[in-house]
C-alpha cells in the first residue's frame, strides 16, 4: 500500500503536506505519535472515511477498521454483530461455520448471545478483532485498540491478536501511543510527526511470536529519542 503525496489540512491546521508512506503488503506497520498528530486521520485517509488530497494505492479495496472506541452496534448480539459485516461476503450456510469459528479464537463462543452493553471493555475489543477478521478484508485498520484495557488483559488480547495474524495475515497499520504495543506486534515502526514527518522508521529483525527472547533495547532508545 503506498500513500503518494498526500495533503490533509483542517483550515489552518495543517495534518499532512504532501506526505508519503509505502507499508509492505501483509505486514503490521505501527505508527506511533502524539496525540494530535494525525494518527487517526492517517486511518481515516487510508480508509476512504475522509477526504484528502494526494492518492492511495491500495492492493484491495476491503479493509476492516478497528476503532479507538468500540463500535458494535448496540442492538445486536455478539453473533449478530458479526454476522451484520458478512451478509454481503459469504453465503448463509457459511456463515454460521466462520462465525462460530472466530469466535471460538477469541474465546467468546459463550457470549455469542449477550449484548455489547453486557460485555467489559476487554470482551468488546475481542468481539471487535473477531469481527475484524472473520471480514475478509485486504488491509487491517487499527485505533488505539487496546488503549483503554490493563495490563494482564491487554497481554492477552495481544496474544490473541498475534495469533489470529499468524494466520490470516494483511497489510495492517497499528495505531498506538505505546511502545510496548508496537514492539508487541509490529514488523516496522514509524514514530509520526504533525504535518507528516516521520521522525524514526524501524524495521523489526525478529517476528512477533519470537519477541519475547529478543533485544531491541537499541532500537528502542531510538525511538524513545524521538517521542
Ligand atoms: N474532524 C475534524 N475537524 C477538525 N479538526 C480535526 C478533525 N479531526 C482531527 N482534527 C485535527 O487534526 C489533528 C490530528 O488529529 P488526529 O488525527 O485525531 O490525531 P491523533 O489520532 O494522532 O491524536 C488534530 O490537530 C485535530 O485537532
Ligand atoms: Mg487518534
Amino acid at each position: 500500500m503506498k500513500l503518494i503525496s498526500v495533503s490533509k489540512s483542517y483550515g489552518d491546521n495543517v495534518v499532512f503536506d504532501k506526505f508519503c508512506l509505502e507499508a509492505e503488503e501483509k505486514k503490521i506497520l505501527a505508527v506511533l505519535g502524539s496525540s494530535g498528530c494525525g494518527k487517526t486521520t492517517l486511518l481515516n485517509i487510508i480508509s476512504g472515511l475522509t477526504d484528502f488530497q494526494g492518492a492511495v494505492e491500495k492492493s484491495g479495496n476491503k479493509i476492516s477498521y478497528i476503532f479507538q472506541n468500540k463500535r458494535l452496534l448496540p442492538n445486536l448480539t455478539v453473533y449478530k454483530n458479526i454476522e451484520f459485516v458478512l451478509k454481503n461476503v459469504y453465503s448463509k450456510e457459511k456463515i454460521p461455520c466462520i462465525i462460530n469459528e472466530i469466535l471460538r479464537k477469541v474465546e467468546l463462543y459463550d457470549s455469542r448471545n449477550l449484548y455489547p452493553s453486557e460485555l467489559s471493555g476487554g470482551m468488546g475489543q475481542r468481539v471487535s478483532l473477531a469481527r475484524a477478521f472473520a471480514y475478509p478484508s485486504d488491509i487491517l485498520l487499527m485505533d488505539e485498540p487496546f488503549k483503554a484495557l490493563d495490563i494482564s488483559l491487554k497481554k492477552r488480547i495481544i496474544e490473541t491478536f498475534n495469533s489470529l495474524y499468524r494466520t490470516d495475515r494483511r497489510t495492517t497499520v497499528f495505531v498506538t501511543h505505546d511502545i510496548e504495543e508496537a514492539f508487541a506486534v509490529a514488523d516496522r515502526i514509524i514514530v509520526l510527526q504533525k504535518g507528516g514527518n516521520i521522525l524514526a522508521d524501524e524495521t523489526l529483525s525478529v517476528p512477533a511470536e519470537e519477541r519475547g527472547y529478543a533485544d531491541f533495547s537499541e532500537t528502542k532508545k531510538r525511538i524513545y529519542d524521538v517521542l
